[in-house]
C-alpha cells in the first residue's frame, strides 16, 4: 500500500531508508521510499494546520496515499515525561468556535477518532521501543502553547492528554477523504510557562529522531489492513 507520512523535520525524510530525490508537488516536499510490501510516502507538513491539511490533501489526491501516520511533536497536558508519547484516540481542535460549524460539512464530525487497526500496530512499536506513553485525545490550534493559564483552559475545554499545531488538520482532511489516519505525539515541552525554554530544538530534534526515525521505519514495513 501507499502510506502517506506527515512528518516535522527534512531530516526525517532523508532518515527513513532509501528515499529518490525530494521532489516538491504543490509546495508540498516529499519523497517516496519502498519499505517492505509498502512504499512510505515521507512528506513535511510545515507548522500550523492549514500547511498540515493541505499536505494531506496532496497526499491523498496527487500521491495515491490510501493510509495517514503523523508523528510528531506536542507540549505536555498529562504526566508523561519528556520524551513520552500520546497515541491519539480523538483529536480535537481548541480553537474553533462554535464547535458545531465544522461539522455542517464532510465528514460530518467535530472530533475525528483514529483508525483501530493503525492504533494497535503504533502502540505495539511504542512498547516495542520501550516508549511511555499514553492514549489520549490530541488537541490542536494555531498557537504555540507556553502558558500555564492557557494550558489549564485547553485541559478543561478538551480533556486533552497533549496540545500541538497540525494533528487535528491531519485528522479532519484525512477523514474528510474517506483516508484512515493514525497519530502520535511525541512530548518535547509541557506547554507551561517555561515551555519556550524547554524547546531547544537543537537538542530536541536530535533525541526526538531517535525515536520517530525507527518507528516510522518499522510502521511502514510492516502494517497492512
Ligand atoms: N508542539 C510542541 N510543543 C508545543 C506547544 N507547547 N504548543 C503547541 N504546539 C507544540
Amino acid at each position: 500500500m501507499r502510506l502517506g507520512v506527515v512528518v516535522a523535520f527534512e531530516a526525517e525524510i532523508g532518515r527513513i531508508g532509501d528515499q529518490g530525490e525530494i521532489k516538491t508537488v504543490c509546495g508540498v516536499r516529499y519523497a517516496e521510499v519502498p519499505l517492505g510490501k509498502n512504499t512510505a510516502v515521507i512528506a513535511l507538513s510545515g507548522i500550523g494546520k492549514v500547511n498540515a491539511g493541505a499536505c494531506v490533501q496532496v497526499l491523498v489526491s496527487v500521491l495515491k496515499c490510501e493510509a495517514i501516520l503523523n508523528i510528531g511533536l506536542a507540549g505536555n497536558a498529562c504526566d508523561l515525561p519528556l520524551g513520552g508519547a500520546v497515541l491519539a484516540d480523538r483529536v480535537v481542535y481548541h480553537d474553533l468556535f462554535p464547535e458545531d460549524f465544522i461539522s455542517q460539512d464532510a465528514p460530518g464530525t467535530s472530533e475525528f477518532i483514529p483508525d483501530s487497526r493503525m492504533r494497535e500496530a503504533a502502540r505495539q512499536i511504542l512498547e516495542d521501543m520501550g516508549i511511555e506513553y499514553r492514549n489520549g485525545t490530541v488537541a490542536s490550534g494555531d498557537q504555540f502553547i507556553s502558558d500555564n493559564t492557557l494550558k489549564a483552559s485547553i485541559i478543561q475545554k478538551t480533556g486533552c492528554s497533549c496540545v500541538e499545531m497540525e494533528g487535528a488538520a491531519i485528522a479532519h482532511i484525512s477523514l474528510k477523504n474517506g483516508i484512515p489516519f493514525c497519530l502520535v505525539k511525541i512530548i518535547s515541552d509541557n506547554a507551561d510557562d517555561d515551555a519556550g525554554e524547554q524547546f531547544d530544538e537543537t537538542v530536541l530534534i536530535s533525541s526526538y529522531l531517535e525515536t520517530s526515525v525507527p518507528f516510522i521505519r518499522r510502521f511502514a514495513e510492516n502494517f497492512s489492513f
